[in-house]
């Protein structure tokens, strides 16, 4: 029988936890093949007492026997992509021997992050609060027809066409007012470059192919989450790439009939970093409160994250674009000892409540609220105390999709399955 792909992605603005499912339930899969992103991505996985941060390798990486692919939609910077190699190889993982990395995925340049910095500096005050890895510009540069691609690097004119494209973007930074030297950038980049040349390169496309008509089957990884996708994310304020189900396929060369679950991870609150509207972000000490107990700081950026509670209409909307078939609910036990937990159930837009995400959440939405009991400490080897089980009964219930993995801490052993190992297939 053929092999399926399963897609797990971020359901809210990224953050949710990604990589700590992903590196649980990797072990089911003979492969991990992220989809799309670049080094924008922090996705964190906690072993043995140990912390790991990936940006661009996914998250399959110290599960034994597993594949890791970097697939066509990624955007790869040599120099963090050969970083990440060095401080997993400091860790005791050769990655080698079982990454592959697509040669369609496109090469971000140390243009692309000068242009990223320049044009966040020019908007000022409604700039999207970037990452400023160079994401936006390389993006430009792939649909523009424009960009340098990884299996580049293997034509003899390769340095030719890098100075094609060094040439465009120096003519464009003269639209901005700031000037960003990337010139001292170059020379660690080239040698990025030719350090690339030793990994092996795909035709991802074909390898999935491969895999899945030899009965394999493969998780897709996920980056950011749906709220920043550059479709249905809050535009302007979202990430340049397709973060949905549907990017999956575009993603790695799959069609949408290969797709077997859509796994959407989502915490028992919010948070966001960068800019853009968050109906239900909190500025109280509830908000600092749960900033601190969830050690709410970037994982690429260490910038402090914006908190709030449980948006439902923005989770349904996830559930609904993504197909979700199923969820896993991340950092239940940052809320512990909170006496009250609310959820937003809808929202009152111009005096008329909606649970529906409208076009627009800049303005004028007022969350409507549901206050539940909070709960106590939870111990994962122990059964839920009621009041979170009434929680998760309650988002059941609102976006008619099972919660089926409950985390209660960053470490790999904090991971409750509801109905044992029904995320694995
Ligand atoms: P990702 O980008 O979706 O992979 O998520 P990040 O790694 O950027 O952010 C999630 C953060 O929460 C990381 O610091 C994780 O170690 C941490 N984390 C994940 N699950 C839990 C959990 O259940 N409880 C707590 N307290 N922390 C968690
Ligand atoms: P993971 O995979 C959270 C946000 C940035 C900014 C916007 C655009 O770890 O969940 P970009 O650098 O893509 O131009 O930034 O998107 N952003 C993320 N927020 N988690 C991420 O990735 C993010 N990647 C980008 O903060 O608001
Ligand atoms: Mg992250």
């Amino acid at each position: 029988m053929a092999g399926r792909v399963d897609v797990l992605l971020g359901a809210q603005w990224g953050d949710e936890g990604k990589g700590k499912v992903v590196d649980v339930i990797a072990p089911g899969y003979q492969a991990i093949a992220r989809f799309q992103g670049g080094p924008n991505a922090g996705h964190t996985l906690i072993f043995d007492g140990i912390k790991h941060v990936l940006h661009t390798i996914p998250s399959g990486v110290f599960r034994k026997d597993v594949w890791n692919l970097v697939g066509n939609c990624v955007v790869i910077d040599p120099v963090v992509f050969l970083k990440e190699v060095k401080s997993l190889a400091d860790a005791g993982v050769d990655v080698r021997p079982r990454l592959l990395i697509s040669r369609r995925a496109h090469l971000i340049l140390p243009t692309h992050r000068a242009l990223d910095a320049a044009s966040e500096a020019d908007k000022g005050q409604s700039k999207i609060g970037s990452t400023l890895k160079g994401i936006g510009p390389t993006y430009m540069d792939k649909t523009g027809r424009n960009g340098l691609r990884v299996g580049d690097i293997e034509r003899p004119d390769f340095m030719d066409r890098y100075h094609t494209l060094v040439a465009k973007h120096e003519r464009l930074f003269g639209i901005y007012d700031h000037k960003v030297d990337w010139k001292p950038m170059e020379a660690e980049w080239l040698q990025a470059i030719a350090a690339l040349r030793e990994f092996t390169l795909v035709d991802s496309e074909h390898w999935m192919d491969q895999q899945l008509r030899a009965g394999k089957n493969i998780l897709a990884e996920g980056a950011q989450g749906t709220l920043l996708d550059i479709e249905f994310g809050t535009y302007p304020f979202v990430t340049s790439s397709n973060t949905i189900t549907a990017g999956a396929c575009t993603g790695l060369g799959i069609a949408p009939s290969r797709i077997g679950k859509a796994i959407g991870i989502f915490k028992a609150y919010c948070t966001r970093v960068g800019s853009g509207p968050f109906p239900t972000e909190l500025h109280d000490a509830d908000g600092e409160h749960i900033r601190t107990a969830g050690n709410e700081f970037g994982s690429t950026t260490g910038r402090p994250r914006r908190c709030g509670w449980l948006d439902l209409p923005a989770l349904r909307y996830a559930v609904m674009v993504n197909g979700l078939t199923e969820l896993a609910m991340m950092k239940a036990d940052v809320l512990s000892g909170m006496p009250t937990v609310r959820v937003c159930t809808s929202y009152r837009i111009n005096g008329k409540e909606t649970d529906r995400l409208p076009f627009d959440i800049t303005t004028g939405v007022a969350p409507v609220y549901t206050d539940m009991p909070g709960w106590g400490a939870l111990d994962p080897k122990l059964a839920l105390p009621k009041e979170i089980e009434d929680y998760i009964r309650f988002i059941e219930e609102a976006v008619e999709v099972p919660i089926r993995l409950v985390s209660t801490g960053p470490d790999r052993t904090a991971t409750l399955l509801r109905e044992a190992q029904a995320l694995v297939r």
